[in-house]
């Protein structure tokens, strides 16, 4: 069922779990997680950065694929499709394109223009039924050619973006994209809470969701994180198992170079890696 991230992320506040954003890369992404959410009855948010959209075909291309899919494979739990770290002018295209979700990163711009181009995006998506997710202090590491210095937010600022009527609210935390280096501090608890006794019941984006130790996930969504981004962490296990495939010269036995056969063990791996997300972000059984 396809549905934008509004109602989802709402009751995970409620529950106290956290909605599970994957990004998604191509056809046994999607489908990989797609199958998994159903499996495990948990509502899912397909992230799609805009490099993933232009490698994927377009936008159009994805919502008719994530469409069909939904439709084929008889997926009833809810599902948003998420413009990740959108800019400005991809966070309109994605909305013309039947996107049913949007980030608009204007983390980069003064925090002035931050908030006139955030409110321009919530004018239209209001409009079209269309969550947004604004940000707030950039996330740091590099995704697709968007980069951020691990800022820490500032809540005041926070909570200025979080009454323009956005839907959920990204804010670093000392989160970074990517794997986390040796010497990282761990995530900025105070600051969560600060901006969390501001912002009320606000949804709250964990970018950069691999790698971080469950106690300090379970900590954020105790403290008002409902949805948490996950993308290196699929690529990672996708890689691995891709690779042990064939290293174990798999691809010249039989029919081995089936593209089907050779993308199976990668597609089970995203597979086990959302599914243990599910289980540690507590979203299994509430779609
Ligand atoms: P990771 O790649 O670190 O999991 O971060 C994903 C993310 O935050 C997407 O916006």
């Amino acid at each position: 069922m396809l549905v934008n991230s509004t109602q989802m992320l709402m009751d995970a506040v409620k529950g106290k779990y956290a909605v599970g954003h994957f990004n998604i890369n191509n056809l046994e992404w999607t489908k990989a997680v797609l199958l998994t959410a159903q499996e495990n009855k948990s509502p899912v948010i397909l992230g799609v950065s805009e490099g993933a959209g232009k490698y994927m075909g377009g936008y159009r291309a994805i919502v008719g694929m994530v469409k069909g899919m939904i439709e084929d494979l008889g997926i009833d739990i809810p599902v948003s499709i998420h413009l990740d770290h959108g800019s400005y002018e991809g966070a309109k295209k994605a909305m013309e394109a039947g996107f049913t979700s949007v980030m608009f990163d204007g983390s980069k711009y003064a925090i002035d223009e931050n908030i006139e181009k955030t409110k321009e995006i919530i004018a239209i998506a209001k409009n079209m039924g269309i969550s947004v997710e604004a940000e707030v202090g950039a996330i740091g590491g590099e995704e697709d050619g968007v980069h951020g210095a691990g800022e820490i937010a500032d809540p005041q600022e926070c909570n200025m973006i979080a009454n323009l009527g956005v839907q959920m609210l990204a804010a670093g935390i000392g989160n970074i994209h990517g794997k986390y280096p040796a010497n990282w501090k761990g995530l900025s608890f105070d600051v969560l809470e600060k901006i969390k006794n501001l912002t009320g019941d606000m949804p709250l984006v964990l970018h950069g969701g691999t790698g971080i130790p469950v106690d300090m996930i379970e900590r954020a969504i105790s403290l008002g994180v409902a949805k948490i981004n996950v993308n290196t962490e699929c690529q990672l296990a996708f890689a691995e198992a891709t690779r042990k495939y064939f290293e174990a010269g798999k691809d010249l036995e039989g029919k081995g170079y089936d593209p089907r056969k050779v993308l199976a063990p990668g597609f089970e791996a995203i597979k086990k890696t959302v599914k243990d997300k599910m289980e540690i972000f507590g979203s299994i059984n509430k779609a």
